[in-house]
């Protein structure tokens, strides 16, 4: 079956990920490609209500295993339901966090290990793997400061008492063994994975991550074969 092609985000909090996933989402809509745009967790009904329960600070006491299971629930759910039938109609598939948030977060920031998470990937997700993946690694102190700030704006301006600030509130030890698992990553799987580092302006990025993009698209629809 021909498909389209699956292209992750990834990064820490406050790393300028969405606005990079929206900004290319535009430039590919405005060169004719079909885009589907999704994040995890959440991105379904079911996974909205995950995400629900994983992000929200008054989630006091969850384990890091049960924390894992649910991202990995939740990315069941998205893979039958979204990216798989969107990269059989021959879409491109823009992706806010996959696998490897959970190998950064849970493998190496709660400190699980990283080969639970690629067990679970092979058995859950069918072990498929993204065509490209752009990592955001920005200074930690500046991209934390930005995802605090932000969270903290959004649960004041909102009415109910849900919010998005469980993994904010880590301490910085968390954040940096992340980091540190991200790049392990991208050490270990350089043709799919594009690291860029550093503070940049938006424009910047946006600009490594279009060239890296733009390689990938040529042979689109010529073929490639679903794994
Ligand atoms: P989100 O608000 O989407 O963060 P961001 O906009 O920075 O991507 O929240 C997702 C949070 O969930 C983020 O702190 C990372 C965490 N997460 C994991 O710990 N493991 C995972 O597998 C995924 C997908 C996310």
């Amino acid at each position: 079956m021909r498909r389209g092609l699956f292209i992750t985000f990834e990064g820490l909090d406050g790393s300028g990920k969405t606005t990079q996933i929206n900004r290319l989402a535009t430039w590919l809509k405005k060169h004719g490609h079909r885009v589907l745009l999704t994040r995890q967790p959440g991105g379904t009904a079911t996974g909205d209500r995950i995400r629900a329960l994983l992000l929200d600070s008054h989630s006091k006491g969850m384990t890091p295993l049960c924390e894992m299971v649910l991202m990995f629930a939740d990315r069941a759910q998205a893979i039958a339901q979204v990216i798989k039938p969107a990269l059989a109609a021959g879409k491109i598939v823009l992706c806010d966090r996959f696998t490897d948030s959970t190998e950064a977060y849970q493998g190496g920031g709660r400190e699980l290990g990283i080969e639970t998470v690629l067990e679970l990937h092979r058995l859950v997700c069918s072990n498929l793997q993204p065509d490209l993946t752009l990592l955001l690694l920005p200074g930690l102190e500046p991209s934390l400061a930005r995802a605090r700030e932000r969270n903290q704006r959004i649960a004041s301006a909102k009415k109910s008492s849900g919010d998005e600030n469980r993994f904010e509130q880590e301490e910085n030890a968390f954040f940096h063994r992340i980091r540190q698992q991200y790049l392990k990553i991208a050490a270990r799987e350089p043709a799919r994975v594009v690291l860029i580092e550093g503070d940049h302006s938006i424009k910047e990025v946006h600009e490594q991550i279009v060239a890296a993009v733009a390689e990938r698209i040529t042979g689109l629809g010529t073929g490639a074969i679903h794994p």
